[in-house]
């Protein structure tokens, strides 16, 4: 049986072509028997695409925007992440599956090709917020200094250069946007921005709840906005993830609720980085026609 020691800082471990967190690669056969509810709904995303935020917003939505309901327990707890394993510490996504009372919302970073097979035979309901990949490099380099569970980043300069070679938990950012972008064609699968949640929470917020199948009233809209706005989630111990063990995640490194702009990328790009970026995403993301903005003013 692992322990922690046995976890902590570990390589990555290729899982059908993946690189996977080791910790969570290991006994992977249980992902893949994974039995979905036709009730489940997905949250996905690539790391650090806001996540947290969007679970916390659809949370509220399916509780009418009530905040004392959603106080009922930590953002972990009422929004179980799916691949989540660290032995030793008895963290087990799967097994807080088990007693997770319909309707679950379940979080995942998994790319498609990893995601339990029952999620789409079920046609389960699924959001994927997806962030501009330069705000998202920025954000994975913090959360890998204080996140036990991953790999040291290195220099930011060696960190870009493995997260531009998909060298990263869960693999490359290119691809896992497109396959997701590729799967709303023929899945039911509501695909947002983090970029248009931070310029329009309200237009959004309709859309999820739209989906959801939800009608809300502008108070209840606003109540959303203002209890899962940045500033609020951050000083929130239920969502700002300070619940967990801080030999797993150690906020003195890093905050977990760091910044949640856009356009930080700006502050660790050197020109030579951008140019650099540029052109492989240029190569990239050719094809399907994207709106992501990495500026809050060029939106
Ligand atoms: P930064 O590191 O850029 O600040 P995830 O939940 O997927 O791990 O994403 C974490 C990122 O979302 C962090 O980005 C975090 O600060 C940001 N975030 C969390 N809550 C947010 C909110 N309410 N509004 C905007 N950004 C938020």
């Amino acid at each position: 049986m692992a322990t922690t020691e046995d976890v902590w800082r570990k390589d990555l471990k290729m899982i059908h072509g993946y690189p996977m967190i080791y910790a969570f690669a290991l006994d992977w056969e249980r992902m893949e028997e994974f039995q979905s509810r036709p009730d489940d709904l997905v949250i996905s995303t690539y790391p650090k695409s806001g996540t947290t935020w969007i679970s916390e917003i659809v949370d509220m939505v399916l509780n009418d925007g009530n905040v004392e309901k959603c106080k009922r327990d930590v953002i972990t707890s009422k929004v179980p992440m799916l691949e989540m394993s660290v032995p030793g510490l008895n963290i087990s996504g799967i097994e807080q599956l088990k007693t997770t009372p319909p309707p679950r919302i379940i979080k995942t970073h998994l790319p498609i090709d990893l995601l339990p097979k029952s999620f789409w035979e079920n046609k389960c309901k699924m959001i994927y917020l997806a962030r501009n990949a330069k705000d998202v490099a920025v954000s994975f380099y913090h959360f890998d200094l204080m996140n036990s569970l991953h790999p040291l980043p290195g220099t930011w300069e060696e960190y870009l250069h493995k997260f531009l070679a998909g060298n990263v938990p869960y693999g490359s950012w290119f691809s896992h946007v497109k396959s997701w972008w590729e799967k709303k064609k023929e899945h039911p699968l509501l695909f947002l921005y983090y970029e248009d949640l931070k310029q329009n929470p309200k237009e959004e917020i309709k859309k999820i709840a739209s989906f959801l199948g939800k009608t809300l009233d502008n108070e209840t809209l606003d109540r959303i906005i203002h209890h899962t706005s940045f500033e609020m989630m951050k000083d929130n111990p239920m969502v700002n993830c300070t619940h967990m063990p801080s030999s797993m995640l150690d906020h003195s490194k890093s905050p977990f609720m760091r910044k949640g702009v856009v356009g930080d990328w700006k502050n660790y790009f050197t020109v030579a980085q951008n140019e650099k970026f540029d052109a492989i995403y240029k190569k990239e993301m050719s094809g399907p026609t994207f709106k992501f903005c990495t500026d809050i003013q060029s939106a």
